[in-house]
């Protein structure tokens, strides 16, 4: 029999790499406390639902791909079910909270993981980093579109990196938003958009339409920014800078997963009180 894998949880990252794999393998969910977007994005995804956490406990491979803040919660509720196999936690959490992951899951394999990209569909645009016991699922993604990169090193190394670049990338996102809300507040956006699509057009600064995105995806990047605030502070940087781009990205929360927002509403949200 092949190797069976158990996704949590089907969201835009979690569906889209259990896609890769339900072409070579069986991958199982759970719908229990999942909304309908999730179903949606299993069933196109051709995962199998099984009934409960403990069935997919049975499965050889778990993967873990949900929200940073959950990531913790996520392992100490597979932990309960006794799982034995192989654990992927490939979410953007901090050094300490993979470690914290691994000894949650004494009888299991634990390889940390770290997703940088978009969902992946086609190749050249997302990476996979592990480390840690990575051989375990090292070639599960082997022929995919997923490019696998195996750092040397323990569990927290692939986080690490995963954080590193996320303490950038969307940073990026909350500076680009404050300007342009700034610069509307004082009647000049328009003379705004036009100097940074000018000066720096391949920015969120300079092509703020990417901001919309940023915005609807921001309930999950206030805890990501929790997570590197708490890995800068864990190795004596100063967290502040991060910390605001939490609160920043804080003041969006009620446009959670919102497709009809626009950039107008996301920069009228930021000068309101934190929601
Ligand atoms: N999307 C990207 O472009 C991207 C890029 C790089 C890395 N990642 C990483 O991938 C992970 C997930 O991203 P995503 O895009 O798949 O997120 P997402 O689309 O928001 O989906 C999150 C999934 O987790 C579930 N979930 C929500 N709240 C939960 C909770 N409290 N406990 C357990 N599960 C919960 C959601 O289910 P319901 O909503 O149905 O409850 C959904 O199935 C994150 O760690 C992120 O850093 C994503």
């Amino acid at each position: 029999m092949g190797t069976s894998v158990g996704l949590l949880h089907p969201g835009a990252m979690g569906a889209a790499v259990g896609g890769l794999l339900a072409d070579r393998f069986r991958v199982s969910w759970v719908s229990a406390g999942r909304g309908p977007a999730s179903r949606r994005r299993a069933e196109e995804a051709g995962l199998t639902e099984v009934a409960d956490l403990a069935a997919l406990a049975r499965c050889d491979v778990l993967v873990s791909v949900c929200p940073p803040s959950a990531a913790l919660d996520v392992a100490g509720s597979v932990a309960a079910t006794g799982f034995a196999g192989t654990y992927l936690d490939a979410n953007a959490i901090s050094p300490r909270h993979a470690e914290e992951i691994a000894g949650i899951l004494p009888r299991a394999t634990v390889v940390d993981g770290g997703i940088v990209g978009p969902p992946p569909r086609t190749a050249g645009t997302t990476r996979l980093y592990l480390s840690g016991p990575a051989a375990a699922v090292a070639d599960l993604f082997d022929g995919t579109v997923l490019r696998v990169v195996v750092l040397d090193g323990p569990v927290g190394r692939a986080s690490a990196l995963k954080l590193a670049f996320a303490s950038y990338n969307k940073l990026t996102y909350a500076l680009a938003a404050q300007a342009h809300a700034l610069a509307e507040r004082h009647g000049v956006g328009v003379e705004l958009r036009e100097l940074a699509a000018d000066v720096l057009p391949d920015t969120p600064f300079g092509a703020p339409g990417g901001i919309t995105s940023a915005g609807r995806r921001a309930w999950r990047w206030e805890g990501e920014m929790a997570e590197i605030a708490a890995a800068c502070a864990e190795t004596g940087l100063a967290p502040d800078l991060v910390v605001a781009a939490q609160a920043v990205f804080a003041r969006w929360r009620d446009h959670r997963d919102d497709d009809s927002v626009d950039l107008a509403a996301l920069l009228r949200t930021l000068a309101g009180p934190p929601s």
